[in-house]
């Protein structure tokens, strides 16, 4: 299972934050943007990884990220000139995607919820089609709404619509089986121009092959494209972190996983002793109930 980071776009709803830093690397309280959906595919099991994103900002995501060899990973770029839209990361990461599977993040789409490396991995395992996720929201109009069958089949898709139909929306996270670069490459652009995900969705729905999990009260998922999107996520993290853990730390991540060993952990860390990130990671890597802990995320 190969994983797509989408992080171009022009982040207009964002300026002037974004005149000259991209959106998906301004920080969610101690770390890039970036890290968190980073983390989220990390937690399904993903290893190898391309991210996207504008000619002007990609040398810095790699200057941020590096080829992930530290992480047991392998980081890959590629630019997307304009912004095409979502599902021309199949057409840009085409090459990438090669005969595998893969999963999409939107790179301004937060998610913190103890069923997602379960799920996840679940989810990516022999998939035949594509498996969105949903969350229910107070106003679905300015995203993709989906209405599902009891059995978990999508039975409805619309993008942004002004008279939604259900209040459970597509959040930004994606799997689909190899066939999506071929059905990115057929679609056409939308009346704004883009080639939207939506449609790609539209075409697993009509063949009865595109699938829903609902995330539950348990799971946390924030959009930070926006000035209170990216305000609350702040806020959200540093709250969850006031009782020592940290989220989306992908030090923690790779070792937990096994991709990194405790003395690599704790080198790591040490890069960045004088921050509390980078504390954070020493202690986990020195903490002696590591060798007994029983949870590895699967
Ligand atoms: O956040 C979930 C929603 O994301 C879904 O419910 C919608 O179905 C989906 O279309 C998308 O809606 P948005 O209006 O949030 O999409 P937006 O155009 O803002 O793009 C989302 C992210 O993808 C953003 O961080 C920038 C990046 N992006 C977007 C486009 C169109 C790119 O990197 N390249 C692009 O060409």
């Amino acid at each position: 299972m190969k994983g797509i980071i989408l992080a171009g776009g022009t982040g207009t709803r964002l300026y002037p934050l974004t005149f000259a830093l991209s959106k998906q690397l301004l920080p969610v309280y101690d770390k890039p943007m970036i890290y968190y959906p980073l983390s989220t595919l990390m937690l399904g099991g993903v290893r190898d990884f391309l991210v996207i994103s504008t000619p002007t900002d990609l040398p810095l995501f790699q200057k941020a990220l590096g080829d992930g060899a530290e992480l047991g990973l392998r980081i890959s770029y590629a630019e997307q000139p304009q912004a095409a839209g979502i599902a021309d990361a199949f057409r840009v990461g085409a090459e990438f995607v090669g005969s595998d599977s893969v999963s999409l993040v939107l790179g301004d789409n937060i998610f913190h919820s103890p069923e997602l490396p379960d799920v996840l991995a679940r989810s990516m395992k022999d998939v035949d089609g594509c498996v969105l996720f949903g969350h229910s929201v107070a106003d679905p109009r300015p995203y993709g709404v989906v209405e599902k069958a009891p059995d978990g089949r999508v039975i409805g898709i619309e993008e942004k619509p002004s008279k939604p139909r259900s209040s459970e929306i597509a959040t930004g996270l994606y799997i689909y089986s190899n066939d999506v670069v071929e059905i990115a490459h057929s679609i056409t652009p939308s009346a704004r121009g883009e080639l939207e995900i939506t449609d790609v969705n539209r075409v697993y729905l009509q063949q009865g092959r595109a699938r829903l999990h609902s995330f539950g009260a348990e799971t946390t998922w924030l959009d930070a494209g926006t000035y209170d999107g990216l305000l609350d996520a702040t806020h959200f993290v540093r709250e969850q972190q006031r009782s020592g853990g940290r989220i989306a730390c992908l030090e923690e991540i790779a070792l937990r996983r096994g991709y990194i060993d405790a003395g690599s952990c704790y080198s790591l860390g040490k890069k960045h002793k004088n921050s509390g990130y980078g504390q954070y990671v020493m202690e986990i890597a020195s903490d002696t109930r590591w060798g007994r802990l029983t949870y590895v995320a699967q």
